[in-house]
């Protein structure tokens, strides 16, 4: 028997890093993870009980996912060759990474944003850079250039709408730093859906743009369907790297009956943009709290009172947020995800009792 220090032999950029955790207690309603609450539409669980029994599950899945491209394809009226598929939009964040950067090399997104643009660049040994959003949550295009001339990153990385602030970043400001950046742009609009504005228009005049997108947010988490639309040079290159059936056979069926049905998924979509209008304004009202724009579907709020106590105390109500509180700049800030109405009711008679009593 070989006693080996396993430690010893890990790389050390990889023990410096801490897993992506999310707080997953067993509470009655789940706001905090960005998932869409409502369950499928009875139509579309028909339909995937009709396809379950076709599949053949004995063999692998298509590695191009050829039926899947086609109907996004039809859908974004874009070409089948623009397209990548991912297990989540989080699979190509990595792929892309991987493609363009030498461990080294720099990566460049606004600050706060989404965990896993430093987690990925950390773990393939690519420096992350933290641009400093300003008071409104946005940048201007002047400023981060000066950013991007001292550290030269390879890609930048825009959630868009931001996660977790919600708002859109000003296009504008954007659109200038697509016509002088020579690197490549990464717009992730994992939360479209909610916010119905994209840079995919302004693909056939850039480049250096590419556009995620995922199935996620929408009312299919568990599938782990996400996509990239980008230059065809860029998704050749990807799938030089890209696992050869990263995305199985169930998600692909699945999310191709999903998506040839979307007015199945769009009735929920436009129900949890109401409730976002009507969240945001409730929020408001409560004394304590002061509730950020959103074009997600998610708030971002600051509590007057230490954010882990309301935290917690929302989960003992039965209610999971995310509590924000440790990043530097989102001190006593949580993040709410827009639910069915009960559950957010549920949400806001909570926090209110929260704040009166505390
Ligand atoms: C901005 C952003 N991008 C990407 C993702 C990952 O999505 P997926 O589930 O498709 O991997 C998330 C999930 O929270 C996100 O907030």
């Amino acid at each position: 028997m070989s006693q080996i220090n396993l430690q010893e032999l890990v790389k050390d950029r990889i023990k410096s890093l801490k897993a992506y955790h999310v707080d997953n207690f067993d509470t009655e309603i789940k706001l905090h993870a960005n998932e869409n609450s409502y369950p499928l539409a009875p139509d579309l669980i028909e339909v995937f009980r009709d396809q379950i029994g076709k599949l053949t599950l004995n063999r692998y899945p298509d590695p191009e996912c050829g039926a899947l491209k086609d109907i996004i394809a039809k859908r974004l009226n874009v070409s089948t060759e623009q397209l990548v598929i991912g297990n989540g939009s989080d699979e190509l964040l990595q792929l892309l990474v991987q493609v363009f950067c030498d461990p080294g090399e720099a990566i460049l997104f606004p600050d706060p944003t989404f965990a896993m643009y430093g987690l990925i660049a950390r773990g393939l040994g690519v420096k992350p850079v933290a641009f400093p959003l300003n008071e409104e949550w946005d940048f201007e295009a002047e400023t981060l250039l000066q950013t991007i001339e001292e550290h030269n990153p390879r890609i930048l990385f825009f959630s868009y709408p931001n996660n977790p602030t919600g708002n859109c970043f000003n296009p504008g400001e954007i659109l200038k730093v697509l016509e002088r950046y020579e690197g490549l742009v990464v717009l992730d609009e994992a939360y479209y859906d909610f916010a119905k504005s994209t840079f995919l228009p302004e693909m056939a005049r850039h480049s250096n743009l590419v556009i995620l997108r995922s199935l996620s947010k929408i009312g299919l988490a568990g599938l782990r369907v996400g996509y990239g639309v980008a230059p065809a040079a860029v998704v050749s290159e990807i799938n030089k790297i890209r696992l050869p059936y990263n995305s199985n056979m169930v998600s692909q069926v699945f999310s191709e009956a999903v998506l040839s049905r979307f007015h199945l998924v769009e009735e929920q979509i436009g129900v949890i943009i109401e409730e976002r209008h009507r969240l945001q304004d409730q929020l408001g009202k409560i004394p304590g709290i002061t509730a950020f724009r959103s074009d997600a579907n998610f708030i971002l709020f600051r509590t007057a009172i230490d954010s882990s106590r309301v935290f917690q105390k929302l989960a003992q109500g039965g209610i999971l947020v995310r509590d924000l509180g440790g990043h530097p700049r989102l001190k006593n800030c949580l993040r709410v995800t827009v639910g069915m109405p009960g559950e957010n009711n549920r949400f806001l008679e909570t926090l209110g009792g929260v704040m009166q009593t505390d």
